[in-house]
């Protein structure tokens, strides 16, 4: 067993992709449910990449069918490229059409970052602004996200925090912005109070190439610190990570 389960780290192995991907819409499914019957308000923050591609599809298949209070969620993003929405780069792209496309949800209740502004630092700081205005304050007295879906790189970043990035030390802006020398862009992003002040974060990683990272992120070899998503830990919050065989393998982890 990993050394993360004592470190009250939830983690789902499922044999394949699919599978593990079914099991975070069923996780999206009882967090909107129960936030919505608790607070008559549920927030989310989705995540980019590839990895969710398939998790938005299926969601938006399975969310059809179910009677979602859509009425009553609120959609943000936890970072994005520094890319108009239309640009095939764009994460809130991405989601508009493998998800928002087929949901019954309004558009003022789907928050994209900003990402197209000339001023960027404004941008984020703008967006920063709507977080706090919509999303309540959670036992920190910072916005508390219901669930904040993360992917991990190879590299063991996350959202656009990367290794050795200054950011991974900022300890006020709750969105920010980083130029990222290995893209040779610039990327806006939840920084690590934000994320680590959510009422559940749950990354879905799946795949071979992201076995050793996980491993490192999921053990306790002091050098784990060197991967940003190793910095992920709630404070308040759960921590679910949901892999599949692939990306558990070097973790010593079999599928449930
Ligand atoms: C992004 C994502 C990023 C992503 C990882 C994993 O903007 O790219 O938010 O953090 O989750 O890079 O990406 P893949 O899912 O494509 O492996």
């Amino acid at each position: 067993m990993s050394k993360a389960s004592t470190r009250n780290v939830s983690v789902i192995v499922k044999a394949t992709e699919e599978q593990v991907t079914d099991a975070v819409v069923d996780i999206f499914r009882q967090t909107i449910g129960e936030a919505v019957d608790a607070r008559g308000l549920c927030t989310l923050a989705l995540a980019g990449g590839t990895t969710p591609y398939a998790l938005y599809l299926k969601m938006a298949r399975v969310f059809l069918q179910d009677d979602v209070p859509w009425a009553s969620v609120e959609i943000f993003f936890g970072d994005e490229r520094d890319v108009p929405p239309d640009d095939i780069e764009s994460n809130y792209g991405m989601v508009q059409r493998t998800l928002l496309d087929y949901l019954p949800i309004e558009p003022k209740r789907v928050h994209p970052m900003p990402t197209d502004a000339e001023d960027l630092a404004a941008a984020a700081a703008d967006y920063e602004d709507q977080v706090r205005g919509i999303v309540p304050t959670g036992p920190d007295r910072l916005p508390c996200f219901d669930l904040i879906l993360l992917g991990m790189g190879t590299d063991g970043h996350t959202a656009s925090l990367f290794p050795d990035s200054p950011l991974l030390g900022e300890k006020s802006k709750l969105v920010a912005v980083d130029y990222v020398p290995k893209l040779g862009r610039n990327r806006m992003t939840f920084t690590l109070p934000l994320i680590n002040a959510a009422r559940h974060v749950v990354f879905l990683v799946t795949g071979a190439d992201k076995a050793q990272p996980i491993a490192r992120v999921l053990g306790d070899d002091s050098d784990r610190v060197e991967l940003p998503s190793a910095w992920v830990n709630p404070r308040h919050g759960t921590l679910t990570f949901a892999l599949d065989a692939a990306a558990a393998k070097l973790a010593g982890i079999q599928p449930q």
